[in-house]
């Protein structure tokens, strides 16, 4: 096993979710500020299951006695548009997805069984959070860019309180 690479391979993905986490909560307050709460309560959730991979990534570095590079990969982009931010993270959702596949192949290669099958695992969860901003894209190009603001009313007509997680 080629334990300094892996650890290399998952400090860069330490920095990718770092990144994603620090740019799902600015989407967070903006679209809460805007109004679209269904939307804004998604990128919370999804922010903390980031959390959730930085933990499992960061773990895997200290067995693997690296040390964990707390860099995000880079800065918040300033993106306020509810349409362009959705493409957007649908975008950086399927860049981590291929990110993934590729470290687990490598690790693979290096015969670092338990952070390919980390990095596999976080393939499953990224896809999901592309496939949530893809179908709202889709909803988008159907029923037009007030489909954004119709979910949001419709949640506060159904008295929805926003999920807690
Ligand atoms: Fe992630
Ligand atoms: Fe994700």
């Amino acid at each position: 096993m080629d334990r300094s690479k892996s650890i290399e391979l998952l400090n860069t993905a330490i920095g990718d979710e770092l990144q994603a986490i620090h740019q799902y909560l600015y989407w967070h307050f903006h679209l809460e500020d805007q109004g679209l709460i269904p939307l804004a309560m998604l990128f919370r959730k999804t922010a903390i299951e980031e959390m959730h991979h930085l933990s499992k990534l960061s773990e895997r570095v200290l067995f693997l006695k690296g040390d964990i590079d707390m860099n995000p990969s880079g800065p918040v982009e300033r993106i306020t548009d509810p349409e362009a931010i959705v493409r957007r993270a649908a975008e950086m959702e399927s860049k981590s997805a291929d990110d993934y596949n590729n470290f687990a192949k490598q690790c693979s290669e290096h015969a670092d069984s338990a952070s390919k099958q980390l990095f596999e695992g976080l393939v499953a969860d990224e896809e999901r959070h592309f496939d949530g901003f893809d179908t709202r894209l889709d909803h988008i190009k159907a029923f037009g860019p007030q489909y954004l603001a119709l979910e949001s009313f419709q949640n506060s007509q159904n008295g929805a309180a926003p999920a807690a997680e």
